[in-house]
């Protein structure tokens, strides 16, 4: 597949760029974009902790040198944000503190998400480490946010009823009773892609794309371009193609590129977004309402598998 890469040498256009995964440095690759392209930048950049990605090890640094890494990549790619564009930033709970204080000089800083990893390992000597940050900026005061687009679908636990028997607020149906939330800025309804999702690779800081649907449908609109600095398995891009949008992403290591070609052709044929149905996103554990919802029952197989 690698023959679909592009690998940039002199200034591009849009054109030649719009839907493509490009296989290089982001530092080479940026300066040589268009200006002003992307509506939504999602940057997933190495945390500030040791990994290694595909024999090339990200290492640990004091603070100091990883924040100026960072505001050094921060640097190199607003450039080619549009004015009315958003940014969201992933990382750890001790890179956050590195990254705020950045993100707060050169944009504005609208929320921190926090997403529970529902995986994570036990500590003895410490709380497990079981969530991750997102930021959210924005360029200006101008941005987009659909709102209704990332409603979360919660089971009623008190169902309150109007004096005529009339539900409060929620949906009574034979599948069960739901509410139709406003989504906040604590994820709990986010699994990471393990071994029987179709999305999972051997990436090893692979995104979920239902997270990565919820940060597109609310910060960008259809056509709209995803741009990603740091694409690893092409998460961003893949779902970007799902729901419509165009998008560019950049990645270092060849082998990371080609599976994330391998995830956008079978995006092609296969808009699935595990978590999210009929416009909404579901809680876990709900696959079996989403499948009556759809007249089509889960069989037990993917109950066991896919319940997410
Ligand atoms: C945290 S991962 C991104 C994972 C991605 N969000 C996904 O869902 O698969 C960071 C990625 O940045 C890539 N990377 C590191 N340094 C880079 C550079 N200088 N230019 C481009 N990509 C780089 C790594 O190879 C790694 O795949």
């Amino acid at each position: 597949m690698s023959s679909a890469l592009l690998q940039l040498s002199g200034p591009t256009d849009l054109q030649e760029i719009a839907d493509r995964v490009i296989h290089q440095d982001f530092r080479e690759a940026c300066p040589l974009l268009p200006r002003s392209f992307a509506d939504l930048l999602i940057l997933d950049p190495p945390y500030n902790l040791t990994k290694n990605f595909n024999g090339r090890v990200f290492r640990a640094q004091e603070a100091e040198e990883y924040t100026s890494w960072f505001e050094s990549m921060l640097a190199t790619v607003l450039p080619s944000l549009r004015p009315n564009a958003s940014v969201y930033v992933c990382s750890d709970w001790r890179t956050s503190t590195l990254v705020f204080p950045v993100l707060d000089r050169h944009l504005h800083v609208r929320n921190r998400i926090t997403w529970e990893r529902e995986k994570g390992r036990g500590a003895k000597a410490n709380w497990k480490n079981n969530t991750e940050d997102i930021w959210f900026c924005t360029l200006s005061d101008s941005y987009t946010f659909n709102v209704d687009a990332v409603k979360l679908k919660r089971r009623v636990l008190a169902p309150y009823r109007h004096e005529d028997g009339r539900p409060k607020d929620w949906d009574e149906s034979a599948n069960g009773d739901y509410r139709l939330t406003h989504p906040s800025n604590l994820w709990s309804d986010i699994t990471i892609p393990f071994w029987s999702m179709p999305e999972n690779t051997d990436h090893p800081t692979q995104k979920p794309e239902k997270l990565i649907a919820k940060l597109i449908l609310a910060s960008s609109n259809p056509d709209d371009f995803v741009f990603d600095p740091f694409l690893g398995s092409g998460t961003s891009a893949v779902v970007a193609r799902k729901l419509q949008r165009r998008y560019c992403g950049i990645e270092l290591d060849w082998e990371y590129c080609c599976w994330a070609l391998k995830r956008l052709e079978a995006a092609r044929t296969d808009a699935d977004i595990q978590g999210y149905s009929d416009g909404v996103f579901w809680e876990r554990n709900s696959l079996k309402d989403q499948k009556l919802l759809r007249a089509k029952a889960p069989t037990t197989q993917e109950l066991e598998l896919f319940d997410v």
